[in-house]
């Protein structure tokens, strides 16, 4: 099953809780949250704040994507604020083993995401841990992106990954989807599409929501 999560760093911030509502009515079902720190990438977003007053607003599972350096200090922050998976990067922890522990001891689901150059091998150890494996398919930082095709058979080769340790890890997608690349990634084995851009500048983001999902879904049946 295919699961989209937009994401709101595309989205109107005069008016984030209408624009939640309308991607969570339209059925999504992850709300995809960049958070950056200006140092791990080259931007600066919103941080735990944010997360904790959209969670009063929203059911949706928040799905917290740690763009910064020393994630451990900042976990239990943003599970405070409602984090139901927080994804932290592989390049930015120094002990990503120690990071998964903290996440996983709260008991909520742990993420791992790759940068377009990382390659997928270093997941193999910390399988175990991991409920998702973000695969970046633009480099991190700034929404409206082009995806890099590389992306493709990487995405196999983690899938492979993810099989050979007997693991129920899903595969997330991130940067540059569109109904176009959405396919291309779901048949590849990817099952959760983040969608900023795509979603949010379109005129109607519900139905951009429900149109990705179709795309998605008409690689794989
Ligand atoms: C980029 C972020 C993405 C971003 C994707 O660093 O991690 O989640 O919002 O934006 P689009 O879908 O526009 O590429
Ligand atoms: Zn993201």
């Amino acid at each position: 099953m295919i699961k989209v999560a937009p994401s709101i760093l595309s989205a109107d911030f005069t008016r984030l809780g209408e624009q939640v509502k309308l991607v969570e009515d339209a059925g999504a079902e992850y709300l995809h949250l960049d958070i950056m720190d200006g140092h791990f990438v080259p931007n600066i977003s919103f941080g735990p704040g944010l997360v904790s007053a959209l969670r009063k607003k929203s059911e949706m599972i928040f799905d917290v994507h740690l763009m910064i350096e020393n994630p451990d200090i900042y976990i239990a922050e943003f599970i405070a604020a409602g984090a139901d998976i927080i994804t932290v990067h592989a390049e930015s922890s120094r002990h990503l083993h120690r990071t998964l522990q903290l996440i996983k001891n709260k008991g909520i689901k742990a993420g791992v995401s790759l940068n377009p150059h990382t390659s997928p091998e270093c997941l193999e150890y910390i399988m175990p841990m991991i409920d998702l494996v973000l695969v970046m398919s633009v480099n991190p930082g700034f929404g409206g992106q082009d995806f890099i095709m590389e992306s493709l058979p990487k995405i196999k080769r983690i899938k492979q990954i993810i099989n050979s340790a007997s693991s129920n890890a899903e595969i997330q997608v991130d940067g540059g989807i569109t109904i176009i690349t959405a396919p291309l990634v779901a048949a590849a084995g990817a099952t959760v599409l983040v969608a900023g851009s795509a979603v949010f500048n379109s005129s109607d983001p519900a139905l951009a929501v429900k149109q990705i999902r179709r795309a998605a879904e008409s690689a794989i049946k």
